[in-house]
């Protein structure tokens, strides 16, 4: 099949990349010349485990090609994948929708036989029929139909969650179109993986069901870890002795900082938005939004009391900037609001990430980067982790000590055992943790 992917960012370069590797061949669009050019020349845009080999063996094999042409791209294109961002609008934090209408427009325009549209972003119920709206105003003689296929990747693990994901969702109450798209998802590549059929609306309403669902999971346990601080007990036992109900599920009961991203807090908004929009209110949507935020600042309290209560003047070292691990992403990170938070209370922020350093600096200016995790903590009153880098669960304990002034180990993340974190000589404070 011939498929052109229409944003070039985290979603469109991986599904990009990925259709290729399973045999079709790939045009990716951005209208961002400068990503372009890099990554015709196999320069990644992002940090993503193991995309890079595979942009650069699909580009060699031709199977893949990079273009800021949607004209050239979309000739004789069995599909258009949109799969740029919808971002919070900052006046009402619903989705802004310009960015997905603007490329309906030039499809609308450019497209030069019958297109099966894609919409791979994250997008209020109804903007199917919008789009579809927008195809057909043009008045061309071209057959469009408008499908619905959320993706449900996670950044740091994208190659895998794409091939190996477990489900793939097609909603659309066209045949040709179900047919393209599952000639797409060629079966011998994603044998196995469950194809739900669905109507176009349940598609685009279930990808932000499950991405508030997984919200609440996230939220849930933050304030069970703070249930076990108080009363005592362990989050980690409590969370693994749920998580082994099947009716449950033990993945997303990490407790940490609070979730960030590009994807949840914007999802939870925006659907909540929709919601309202229909007079229904999701109050348990409502609720994680708000228990998160206060979370943040929560994070950067305990950092404070952890220092007798006061930071100001004082020298913290963060390890970890991007809102998880194996990403150099930065958008709605934790990090942000504990670092910003820490700052208002007076004090100095110094930072080490494996790969966000670049991308903070334009949020963060007046923290200072250091290029490695031992001489972050030169000096410091105390060392806070904030992302769960295997790198820091790694880490020489006895040699981070010997570079603190004063021996404090604030853990956001939980990766450390409180053993080895003693036996190093650091006093320990964590998540959800007390005997
Ligand atoms: P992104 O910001 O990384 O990438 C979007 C790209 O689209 C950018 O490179 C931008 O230059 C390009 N673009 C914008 N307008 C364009 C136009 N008119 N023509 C060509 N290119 C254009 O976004 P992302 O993180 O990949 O997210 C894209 C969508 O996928 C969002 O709706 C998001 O919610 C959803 N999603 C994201 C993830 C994730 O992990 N990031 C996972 C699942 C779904
Ligand atoms: C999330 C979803 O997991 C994907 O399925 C979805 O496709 C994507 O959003 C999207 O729609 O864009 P992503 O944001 O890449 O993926 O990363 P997650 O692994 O879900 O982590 C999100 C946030 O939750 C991070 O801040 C992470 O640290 C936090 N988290 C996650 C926890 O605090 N605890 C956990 O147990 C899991």
């Amino acid at each position: 099949m011939k498929i052109v992917i229409i944003g070039s960012g985290y979603v469109g370069l991986v599904a990009g990349a990925c259709f290729a590797e399973t045999g079709n061949e790939v045009v990716c669009v951005d209208n961002n010349e400068a990503k372009i050019e890099r990554l015709r020349k196999g320069i990644m845009p992002i940090y993503e485990p193991g995309l890079d080999v595979l942009v650069k063996t699909n580009l060699a094999a031709g199977r893949l090609s990079f273009t800021q042409d949607l004209s050239e791209a979309v000739r004789d294109a069995d599909a258009a994948f949109i799969a740029v961002g919808t971002p919070p609008r900052a006046t009402d934090g619903h989705a802004d929708m310009k960015y997905v209408y603007a490329v309906a427009r030039s499809l609308a325009e450019k497209a030069t036989g019958d297109l099966v549209v894609v919409n791979k972003s994250t997008v209020p119920v109804g903007t199917g029929d919008e789009v579809e709206r927008i195809l057909r105003a043009a008045g061309r003689d071209i057959r469009f139909s408008v499908v619905s296929n959320p993706e449900f990747l996670r950044e740091g693990v994208a190659i895998n969650d794409f091939m190996r994901p477990d489900r793939i969702v097609i909603g659309s109450e066209d045949e040709w179109a179900r047919e393209i798209i599952s000639r797409i998802y060629d079966a011998g590549a994603f044998e196995g993986v469950p194809i739900l059929q669905t109507s176009r609306r349940s598609a685009e309403l279930l990808k932000y069901a499950a991405n508030a669902f997984l919200a609440m999971k996230i939220t849930f346990i933050n304030e069970i870890a703070d249930l076990c601080e108080a009363v005592g007990g362990d989050v980690r036992d409590v969370a693994h002795g749920i998580g082994l109900d099947s009716r449950i599920g033990e993945k997303f009961l990490n407790a940490g900082p609070g979730y960030g991203g590009s994807c949840f807090p914007k999802d939870t908004l925006a659907i909540s938005k929709t919601a309202r929009d229909y007079r229904v209110q999701l109050r348990t949507v409502e609720t994680v939004i708000q228990v998160n935020e206060h979370r943040k600042r929560a994070m950067a309290l305990r950092v404070v009391d952890a220092c007798n209560g006061n930071v100001r003047g004082k020298t913290i070292a963060v390890l970890g900037l991007a809102f998880k691990a194996d990403t150099d992403d930065m958008r709605d990170s934790p990090a942000i609001p504990v670092i910003q938070a820490l700052q208002d209370f007076g004090a100095i922020v110094r930072a080490y990430d494996p790969e966000a350093m670049d991308n903070a600096r334009a949020i963060l200016g007046n923290v200072e980067y250091v290029n490695d995790p031992y001489d972050v903590a030169n000096g410091a009153d105390a060392v806070v982790v904030l992302t769960e880098w295997s790198a820091f669960r790694d880490l020489n304990l006895q040699k981070l000590r010997s570079r603190v002034r004063l021996p404090l180990l604030v853990d956001l993340r939980n990766i450390y055992d409180e053993e080895a974190v003693t036996e190093a000589g650091f006093e320990y404070w964590c998540i959800g943790r007390k005997n």
